[in-house]
């Protein structure tokens, strides 16, 4: 192993966050509130590259007076499919309206009525109208402006934009003391008293995605190699209706048109749901998922029909679906929009208490390469958003209040990135076998193929986050929420899987999560 020599090492007084989305800069937000100077790591300029700003749905908050967070909560575990952490659900029911009202204070120009009471909208599995939208459809841009606006006024706050983490930086005790961070050519270790790992998910590893190319499992990989408990990988969500026109990543149609009524038909035009739910098109995710891929697959073809339910006011209802349909030819006020599945978030991620720590001293995660368990093996619509704002500010806050141990950090070695080529390689592959729908012999296939890559090119972040997905995908003999063996299409007692890929052999390996 080589470790490069003689580096340039930046010691910083607070905490760094890696990842610039909802989570990250709500942790860089809170941090600073507590008085702690902060640096904030994004690979890409603030507002691209991160799913928080392609977010059409909203934010999902019982706010209205028929319901509760209790509700909300139970609709959350619901959809978890045996895999949520009640007493984090409720965590994150009960701090929701909280945390919609800060990022409205903070200029998110959520959708309001005349009284000026946020108007809220049903997604599938929710028992109430409950998410707060932006826009109709704008729901992540315009929170993410907001947010940027404040981060980048915030004197305590530093902001490096362009900055590609390579490796966490580790003490003789394991404990994470920073990162190595390539910028402009330079490889830096930067050292802190805390890290906070915000990167996002990973369908930038599939070749069907609605999530930005940039976000591959970045975070996994870095946490996963530093020796953090990896918790579920396998559950991967696929939306039900990203729009199906060729295009890379693929544009979604919220689904915020299913609640207002628009339904999933056939080629011939005739509705599917209530084939395979009684919950119809407002079924759960997972199930909507599946329906879709089989009807595309037995021939009949998948569309999205809104031309009752909203037709002439898509413009101004969801101007964003709008505009993606138009320019893919298709005018939803007339036509029925193509629709495929396309993984979009991921459930599983690095484990985490309700304050971000993970299982490795100094480093603490949020947002969706998090696993704070409040997600199981299926998300509620709207959810991420807020897990993002609500956790992000809570790890935000203990990763303020991390003493400096002032121990020195051990030379690391730089993951490498797969080159373009092979990274489309991974992307095909893993659509094609570790998709929707799964079996052993493709899995199978899909991790000789990610083994023999790695022998060529390395350790690459992406090699390590897929390899997580797909090893406990083998692993797990069962179907669950969004993972679906057709070799085992049964469920079996409700487990967590939990992978600690790499063990490092520290003096001590500090483990802090409680
Ligand atoms: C959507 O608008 O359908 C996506 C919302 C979400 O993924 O939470």
């Amino acid at each position: 192993m080589s470790f490069p020599k003689n580096l340039p090492r930046l010691n910083v007084d607070g905490p760094l966050i890696v990842g610039a989305g909802l989570a990250g800069l709500s942790a860089a937000l809170a941090a600073a509130g507590e008085g702690a100077k902060v640096l904030v790591l994004a690979a890409s300029p603030l507002g691209e590259g991160c799913s928080s700003a392609w977010a059409q749905g909203g934010m999902a908050v019982a706010m209205a007076p028929d319901d509760s967070p209790a509700l909300h909560a139970a609709d959350t575990v619901a959809a978890g499919a045996g895999l949520v952490d009640a007493a984090m659900a409720a965590l994150l029911a009960e701090e929701g309206p909280k945390a919609v009202r800060r990022l409205a204070a903070l200029g998110a120009p959520f959708d309001r009525d005349a009284d000026g009471r946020f108007l809220q909208a049903l997604e599938a599995a929710h028992s109430r109208p409950r998410v707060a939208k932006v826009g109709g459809d704008g729901a992540g841009k315009a929170i993410m402006a907001a947010v940027i606006a404040v981060a980048r006024a915030n004197p305590a706050i530093e902001i490096w934009e362009g900055a590609d983490v390579r490796a966490l930086l580790q003490d003789k005790a394991g404990r994470v003391r920073g990162a190595l961070v390539a910028r402009n050519g330079t490889l830096t270790e930067v050292v802190a008293p805390a890290t906070l790992l915000a990167t996002g998910g990973l369908g930038g590893l599939y070749a069907v995605t609605t999530n930005p190319a940039e976000v591959r499992g970045a975070g996994l990989a870095l946490a996963a190699m530093a020796g953090a408990a990896i918790v579920d990988p396998e559950f991967v969500q696929f939306h039900p209706t990203a729009i199906d026109v060729g295009r890379d990543p693929a544009p979604l149609a919220t689904e915020a048109l299913r609640g207002e009524g628009a339904t999933l038909v056939d080629a011939a035009g005739v509705p599917f749901m209530l084939r395979y739910d009684v919950h119809g098109d407002l079924a759960a995710r997972d199930i909507v998922a599946r329906a879709i891929h089989h009807e595309i697959a037995d021939g009949s073809g998948a569309f999205l029909d809104a031309r009752a339910a909203v037709g002439a006011h898509f413009p101004v209802a969801f101007p964003y679906v709008f505009a993606a349909c138009m320019d893919a030819g298709v005018d939803p006020r007339t036509q029925p929009i193509p629709v495929a599945p396309a993984v979009h978030y991921h459930m599983g991620g690095i484990q985490t208490d309700a304050h971000g720590q993970t299982t490795v001293a100094g480093l603490f995660a949020a947002g969706e390469c998090a696993s704070t368990g409040v997600h199981g093996a299926n998300r509620l619509a709207s959810n991420s958003l807020l897990e993002a704002a609500v956790f992000g500010t809570r790890a935000g806050r203990a990763a303020a209040a991390a003493v400096d141990p002032h121990t020195p950090p051990l030379p690391a070695t730089p993951m490498p990135h797969l080159p373009a080529e092979a990274l489309q390689t991974l992307r095909r592959a893993m659509s094609r076998d570790a998709g929707v729908v799964r079996d052993h012999t493709g899995l199978t296939r899909l991790l000789a193929e990610i083994a023999a890559m790695q022998r060529a090119y390395g350790p690459a972040t992406e090699l390590i986050a897929a390899r997580l997905v797909v090893s406990a995908a083998l692993d797990r003999r069962e179907s669950r929420g969004g993972h679906f063996r057709q070799d085992h299409p049964g469920s079996l007692t409700a487990e967590h899987t939990v992978i600690s890929l790499y063990a490092p052999n520290f003096e001590s390996f500090a483990v802090a999560a409680g």
